[in-house]
């Protein structure tokens, strides 16, 4: 098979790399550029750890190709924030107990920040319907929802202020 040579960017870093036809997103994030912050969870669209932003929109990159984002812009979890700064939604999980393993908390922070910047003041009821397909085996969900609701408030009320979009 004839390998493609794509363009686009990533986290704001301009990439050009070949990658074979049927190469996923998943497989250019983890293991060609090491941004393992992007979890593998099912392999199939059913658990969204592996989510990323694609031109501002949420997408599972193990569903993905990698041909399909030549052109366009692809934002990782270590897009979203860093150590050193982290983004309103990355410290509310931290507050309001939306981490224990942390396996799909990626995957979850991918998610809350597209929804915030979709919708910066959601219900509860809006928080879990949109977050329905990104599965947590740890928390019971509850902290998980405080935390995107908590990091709203924040946002709205100008007491915190997005790292990234
Ligand atoms: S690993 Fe992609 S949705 Fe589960
Ligand atoms: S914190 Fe463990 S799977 Fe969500």
């Amino acid at each position: 098979m004839n390998k493609h040579l794509i363009k686009f960017v990533l986290n704001g870093e301009p990439r050009e790399i070949l990658v074979e036809p049927n190469e996923l997103l998943m497989n250019v994030v983890r293991e060609r550029e090491s941004l393992t912050g992007t979890k593998y969870g099912c392999g199939i669209g059913e658990c969204g750890a592996c989510a990323v932003h694609v031109d501002g929109q949420p997408l599972l990159s193990c569903i993905v190709l990698a041909a399909d984002v030549d052109g366009r812009e692809v934002v990782t979890v270590e897009g979203i924030g860093s150590y050193g700064q982290l983004d309103p939604v990355q410290e509310a999980f931290l507050d309001e107990g939306g981490v224990q393993c942390g396996y799909c908390t990626p995957g979850m922070v991918v998610m809350s920040r597209a929804l915030l910047n979709e919708n910066p003041n959601p219900t509860e009821l809006e928080v879990r319907h949109y977050m329905r397909g990104s599965l947590c085996r740890c928390t019971g969900y509850s902290g998980i929802v405080r935390a995107v609701l908590s990091a709203a408030e924040k946002e709205s009320s100008g007491k915190a202020v997005p790292v990234a979009s």
